[in-house]
């Protein structure tokens, strides 16, 4: 039976800043989901705390919200088969220590914070996000 799923990928400022945005969107393409749209820039204040508002009570809340508005970001909708698992999977565990070898914070991230890209983790999430970043809606 097939589950086609859209989810919400978004290339953190250091990703974006060590020139890993080609070489991430080509990984996500290499497994058959296919990107919807794209907003490049750096995130405003409201939008990041909107975001990452899940994790408000979290010791590491104020040094996420202040890195993720530090820099240009790649927020994408990325739409397939199992998109928001297959696409976790290929992300990796959030601390690069235990990712999976091949995953894209096993290769490229050396810090629990600054750990390349962020993903959706379940549908409602996936929703929520995808509403956040692409308020006008998506095509297709
Ligand atoms: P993301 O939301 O960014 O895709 O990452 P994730 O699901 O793998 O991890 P999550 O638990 O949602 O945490 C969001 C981001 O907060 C930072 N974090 N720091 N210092 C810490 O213990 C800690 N834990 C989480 C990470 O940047 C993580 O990606
Ligand atoms: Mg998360």
């Amino acid at each position: 039976m097939s589950n086609e799923q859209t989810t919400f990928l978004m290339i953190k400022p250091d990703g974006v800043e060590r020139g890993l945005a080609d070489e991430i969107i080509g990984r996500f393409e290499g497994i058959g989901l296919r990107m919807l749209a794209m907003w490049v820039g750096k995130p405003s204040l409201e939008r990041a705390e909107a975001h990452y508002a899940v994790h408000k009570e979290r010791p590491f809340y104020p040094d996420l919200i202040e890195f993720i508005t530090s820099g240009t970001v790649v927020a994408m909708a990325w739409r397939g088969e199992d998109a928001i698992e297959a696409s976790r999977r290929l992300i990796g565990a959030t601390n690069w220590e235990d990712a999976e070898p091949g995953t894209i914070r096993a290769d490229f991230a050396r810090s629990i914070d600054k750990n390349i890209i962020h993903g959706s983790d379940g549908e409602d999430t996936a929703a929520f996000e995808l509403g956040l970043w692409f308020p006008d809606g998506l095509e297709d």
